[in-house]
């Protein structure tokens, strides 16, 4: 594109009025929203059917020896190959070509990392450390700032923990969709979506205060025909499992936003509803926290109901954010925000406490972390270490890296961890790895940490049950 026409002019110094009035074409009406919609519908439906297995699944790449050995079971390769040959009965890979390189699925990679766990060196971290008599943690990625990385970090955390052999549950908050696309997700309307857990939540309170309104000659509040569909679901009609073996997902469509205009609504009807323990306590009254180790929350880019409620039962919270002036300065109103908000919360049901002689409630989260993302080192240097500077230990100590692997990776393909590094200029693939591999390790070291701190607290406290075997 020439920055210049012809005559030397910059190019908004000479546009005639006659030819831009013929350019422009029939003023936009409501209508025309639709046809842009629906082109667009048409254009995605192409792109995502492209190299989709029969019936419109996603599919997982296999993964090599080379790769196995390297990022996820640390044996050296020979150790790998000999084993393999000694038992038969384990996965013995794919390969391409007569005695070409091994491939494995991540399933059988999952098969053969239990067998090195307890066939192996004890001394090695073949899977990884989660304490089985405490919960899974809740992790929640936010900003209201919009384009920052959420969707981006929440995917590599969760595929990343995944690989590390975690079991993990994916949570789309966002109504565009994003990590249920990722996920191969197949969402038709909000009852698919979280939505009628926050409804169930609702009727469940409303159905409470229905029998202490009948208790007292008072009419009832009518249990309208959502409410009463809500009542029926439960969380694991929601769940889906995803072409990652170890990621089940919980995913979001456009009518989810509707949840925004639906809960101030029924708060208004129920004013001690607590909206923003909706989500936690149905995931747990349905125990959807024993079935895995980390549950991952994406949110929309705004401090709504559906964010407040993904925050509120989140145990280790995420924000992050560009090395960028507007983004450092936008992420310290987005703390302001949360801290009014949930304030708020606090004084409003505390005042009720004191009032009742109940105990008063405190919103506590394991660890707050924010991290940087996309740094750029050759324009960014100053800006993370002042950021860091200022935020000491709250700002994660690994910048996240620019890569553009992210971007090029295919409609098919998310991100770092489903690309074929063969596919990439190798220092490309290692360095863009790396910077993914460093943000999943330093948000590890927080949730290792925080297990310890729980195991040791439980020890301190007792045996929390008899065991049945003693
Ligand atoms: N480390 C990275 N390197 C290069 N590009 C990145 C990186 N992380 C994210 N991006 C790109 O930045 C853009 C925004 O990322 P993402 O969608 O994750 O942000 P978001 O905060 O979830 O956005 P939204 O607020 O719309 O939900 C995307 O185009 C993504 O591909
Ligand atoms: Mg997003």
């Amino acid at each position: 594109m020439r920055a210049v026409t012809r005559e030397g002019l910059p190019p908004y110094l000479s546009i005639s009025p006659d030819t831009a009035l013929a350019e422009l074409g029939d003023p936009t009406t409501t209508h025309d929203f639709a046809n842009i919609a629906e082109a667009c519908a048409r254009g995605r439906a192409d792109l995502a059917s492209r190299g989709l297995q029969e019936g419109g699944q996603k599919t997982l790449r296999l993964f090599s020896t080379w790769e196995i050995t390297k990022y996820l079971i640390p044996v050296a390769p020979a150790h790998f190959r000999r084993v393999l040959k000694s038992n038969p009965d384990l996965p013995q890979g794919s390969s391409e070509t007569e005695g070409g390189a091994k491939w494995f699925t991540l399933d059988e990679v999952l098969r053969l990392r239990v067998y090195f766990a307890s066939e192996g060196s004890k001394a090695k971290e073949y899977r990884p450390y989660r304490p089985a008599t405490i919960p899974a943690k809740m992790v929640a990625v936010a900003n209201f700032k919009g384009g920052v990385g959420k969707t981006s970090t929440c995917a590599h955390l969760a595929m990343s923990a995944a690989l590390d052999g975690y079991k993990v549950l994916v949570i789309d908050l966002d109504s565009q969709g994003s990590m249920t696309s990722i996920f191969g997700g197949k969402v038709t309307d909000e009852w698919q979506t979280v939505f009628p857990l926050l409804a169930r939540h609702y009727a469940s309170h409303l159905r409470r205060e229905n029998q202490g309104r009948i208790d007292r000659g008072e009419a009832p509040h009518p249990i309208d025909d959502t409410l009463a569909e809500a009542l029926k679901t439960s969380s694991r009609d929601l769940i889906q499992s995803t072409h990652w073996p170890n990621i089940d997902l919980i995913g979001a469509q456009l009518n989810l936003y509707w949840a925004e205009f639906q809960i101030p609504v029924w708060r208004m009807q129920g004013r001690s509803w607590k909206l923003w323990d909706a989500l936690s306590d149905t995931l747990a009254e349905d125990g959807v926290l024993d079935d895995y180790d980390i549950v991952f929350l994406d949110t929309p880019p705004a401090l709504g109901y559906l964010t407040i409620n993904g925050l509120s039962a989140s145990d280790i919270l995420l924000v992050p954010m560009g090395a960028s002036f507007l983004e450092f300065d936008s992420t310290g109103r987005f703390f302001d925000m949360l801290h009014s908000t949930f304030q708020s919360i606090e004084e409003g049901e505390n005042m009720a406490a004191r009032a009742l002689g109940r105990e008063e409630m405190a919103f506590e989260w394991d660890a707050v972390r924010t991290l940087i993302t996309r740094y750029d080192g050759s324009q960014q240097a100053e800006l993370a270490g002042l950021m860091q500077a200022y935020l000491g230990p709250t700002l994660s100590p690994h910048w996240q890296g620019f890569t553009a692997l992210i971007g090029q990776a295919g409609e098919q393909v998310s991100g770092i961890y489903e690309a074929d590094y063969r596919d990439f200029n190798r220092e490309t693939y290692v360095r863009g790895r790396e910077t993914f591999d460093a943000t999943y390790a330093a948000f590890k070291r927080l949730l290792v940490g925080i297990w310890r701190r729980e195991e040791l607290e439980q020890q301190a406290d007792g045996p929390a049950e008899p065991q049945a075997s003693l």
